[in-house]
């Protein structure tokens, strides 16, 4: 999974499927854990792995009340390590620092592997210990439900409440400066020096039984901006020429179409990755002054000979470039 991806879909959620995870998931998981870096290579991570009912019960005493939707999950892990694991320079001890990248880690490939990963502070570490005989001098660094999302549904009142609330974070100037602390980091999102604007023509058939364009049909107007975008950047005679794959597609309906609308599809390129970048479209009307909807498409160049994803062209880059967002 692109790695952008994977950030967007890292959540703690608290509601499990029963289901099982497989040995070989959990290997990944923690073997990514493995390959995290930490301090003179000290690797001072110690991961305790539960997978089966009782276990889980076991850990039940150890557990912050708040936490117990936790025994849930199908698989539940203990991650401790001492100072004298680690490097201990600096005054500091990094021993919790190279856990917590290895728990990084461990979280993303989670994801990676269609897993949700919940870290939790809220435990009794000498309960732990006792009960699984955890060396005394270790520390219980922190415990992570693992699992495949279920639903929210399923949670007690109090527990749903938690997993409703938005996730918010701190703007990025407020915890980044740049050059000097008075500085905040901050950059502004800057416009296409052009969006690529194309009218689309309402057929008899898009059209539903409600009396407006039917929901699907405007993922085929994009697709129609697509080609249009392409014929016009590159040359109609050269667009079968570039392989991508649509990775993924989203779209926010605003308000329906209706037949005497005369829409037009408004596009421009981000997100220029290493493979893949981004179309961001609006279906708007013909004064743009109505937004009928916003979506965003993911795509992925591809050899289908090697059937492999390739760099993204420098000639696409290049000719986008007008339509392609920038930051300052
Ligand atoms: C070290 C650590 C301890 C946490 N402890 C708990 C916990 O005891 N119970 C809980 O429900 N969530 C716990 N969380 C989850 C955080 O509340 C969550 O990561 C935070 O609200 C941000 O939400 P997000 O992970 O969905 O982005 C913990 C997270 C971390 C990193």
């Amino acid at each position: 999974m692109e790695f952008t991806k994977i950030k967007e879909m890292r959540e703690s959620k608290r509601a499990f499927k029963p289901d099982k995870v497989s040995k070989e998931k959990i290997y990944k998981i923690l073997d990514t854990a493995r390959w995290s870096p930490s301090a003179a290579n000290m690797q001072p991570a110690r991961f305790l792995v539960l997978d089966s009912e009782e276990s889980i019960r076991r850990i039940k005493p150890g557990l912050a009340e708040g936490n117990y939707w936790a025994l849930k999950a199908p698989v539940i892990i203990v991650v401790f390590s001492k100072p004298e694991l680690d490097y201990q320079g600096n005054n500091l001890k990094y021993y919790t620092f190279d856990s917590g990248q290895a728990v990084m880690s461990l979280i993303y490939a989670a994801v990676d592997n269609g897993l949700m990963a919940h870290p939790m502070a809220g435990f009794d570490g000498n309960k732990i210990k006792e009960i699984f005989n955890i060396p005394s001098d270790m520390d219980i660094i922190v415990v992570i439900a693992l699992g495949y999302k279920g639903d929210i549904n399923t949670l007690d009142d109090e527990t749903r409440k938690k997993d409703m609330k938005e996730r918010v974070r701190k703007p990025l100037y407020e915890i980044a400066f740049l050059n000097d602390l008075n500085t905040p980091f901050k950059i502004t999102k800057r416009e296409p020096e052009r969006y690529f604007e194309t009218r689309v023509e309402i057929r008899f058939n898009d059209i539903d039984l409600i009396g407006h364009v039917n929901n699907a049909t405007f993922l085929t107007y994009f697709e129609e901006a697509r080609w249009k975008f392409f014929a016009e950047i590159f040359g109609r005679e050269n667009i079968t020429k570039l392989n991508f794959i649509i990775a993924s597609i989203t779209i926010d309906y605003e308000t329906p179409i209706f037949p005497l609308d005369e829409p037009i599809v408004r596009m421009w390129v981000s997100d220029i990755g290493r493979t893949s970048f981004k179309f961001n479209y609006q279906i708007v009307s013909k004064d743009g002054k109505k937004v009928f909807a916003k979506g965003g498409s993911v795509q992925v160049f591809y050899d289908y000979a090697e059937n492999k994803p390739i760099k993204v062209p420098p000639e696409f880059i290049e000719k986008a470039a007008p339509y392609t967002e920038k930051y300052i």
